[in-house]
């Protein structure tokens, strides 16, 4: 696995189950999997060499992240490597532009964009759809970091100047009502299985909050998996895929791709019959999929993010007070604002498995007195 984050420190765990052996490329003996016990090479994911390094001693190479060079993974395949996701799937999270033109090429629902590399072109797009307007980083953003809404021209000054040159992508600012998310899994021998559909919350444009299941209707949520299911064949996706979308009044929309574990998944840990960590391992590896079930009628993920109340271990027991809370920290170093860990509960009724969630990651992040 490339990157060694708290998605390949999760992947380990489900390893151990599977006997399976993992080996990180990490940047350092400290990154959150390291610590949890894989196999560690060091070096940067940007370096040819030390991908190739990593691919020679597996039997296939997959990711905790996006960040890898699309030419590396090219070369890597042209070489008879396997990589899981392709290198020509993988791009589809990696460039936020490019996904918009594959999907809406396909036919998939992808909100109105553009491509604009100047003040003149942002402008052009505000006199059609008016401000704000909202514009991505193609490349290289995650939680939030690398989009920004622009209220007004001096804004997208701003933001076109340290694009220095580079595109952006834009869209307008939607009316959205809920986010949803859908996990589909493909393994190398083309068998494909959907998981429920979840609905994430979102604070400062991060994943705060996952409640499984989504509440929308039968329609909506059997839409929503057909479309992650069709996604994943027509694109040939290896291994796990999130399939972020947006609900607006009168259209379903994707947003999002990310081809690895996700935020959206990790309720699956203990509120599917297979957790999203072990599914991955088990589709890159061609092995038999399992089963997705929910198994409990209401599950909630809660993450546990950096507060000015420094590192949350200090304050696990205060957490573990509530009843099945499942806490799980990333042995991560405290800064504001970074996911830490997450809390799942397992309940009957979403409003109280919900409240317990919140109230043992708010003991984590030092909320609670
Ligand atoms: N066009 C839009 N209109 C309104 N809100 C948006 C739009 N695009 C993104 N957002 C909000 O910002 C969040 C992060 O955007 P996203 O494109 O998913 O980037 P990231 O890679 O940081 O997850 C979304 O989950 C959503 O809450
Ligand atoms: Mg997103």
């Amino acid at each position: 696995m490339v990157g060694a984050g708290q998605l390949a420190r999760m992947t380990q765990q489900a390893a151990i189950g599977l006997g399976v052996e993992l080996t990180v490329l990490a940047e350092s003996e400290s990154d959150p999997a390291v610590l949890a016990g894989a196999r560690c090479r060091l070096g940067s994911p940007d370096s040819l060499e030390a991908l190739r390094g990593l691919a020679r001693q597996c039997d296939v190479i997959t990711f905790d992240h996006e960040g890898v060079e699309p030419g590396h993974l090219e070369a890597l395949q042209a070489e008879g490597f396997e990589v899981g996701p392709p290198a020509a799937a993988k791009l589809l999270a990696q460039d936020k532009l490019h996904a918009r033109r594959t999907l809406s090429e396909l036919g998939v629902p992808v909100p109105v964009f553009a491509a604009a590399t100047t003040i003149e072109e942002i402008e052009q797009f505000a006199a059609e759809h008016g401000w704000p307007v909202v514009a991505k980083a193609p490349r290289g953003g995650y939680d939030g970091r690398g989009v920004w809404m622009l209220q007004d021209r001096r804004q997208a000054v701003e933001v076109v100047d340290s694009a220095a040159g580079g595109s952006l992508l834009l869209e307008p600012m939607l009316d959205i009502e809920r986010e949803i998310a859908v996990i589909v899994a493909r393994s190398a021998s083309g068998e494909t299985v959907v998981y429920p559909v979840v609905e994430t919350v979102q604070r400062d444009a991060m994943c705060r909050e996952i409640i499984a299941p989504a509440p929308v209707g039968k329609g909506l949520a059997d839409k929503a998996i057909q479309l992650a299911g069709r996604l994943a064949e027509r694109i040939g996706s290896t291994g796990v895929m999130a399939v972020e979308l947006f609900v607006t009044p009168d259209r379903l929309i994707v947003n999002e791709l990310a081809l690895r574990p996700h935020n959206s998944g990790h309720y699956s840990i203990e509120g599917c019959v297979t957790s999203q960590f072990e599914q991955h391992l088990r589709a890159v590896l061609g092995l038999p999929l399992g089963p997705t079930e929910l198994t409990a009628p209401a599950v909630v993920t809660v993450n546990v993010v950096g507060t000015e109340a420094g590192e949350p271990s200090g304050r696990l027991a205060q957490a573990l007070t509530v009843p099945g809370a499942h806490v799980h920290l990333y042995g991560k170093s405290s800064r504001p604002g970074r996911k830490l860990g997450h809390v799942t509960v397992c309940g009957t009724e979403p409003g109280p498995t919900r409240e317990a969630a919140r109230a043992a990651a708010d003991a984590l992040e030092g909320l609670t007195p």
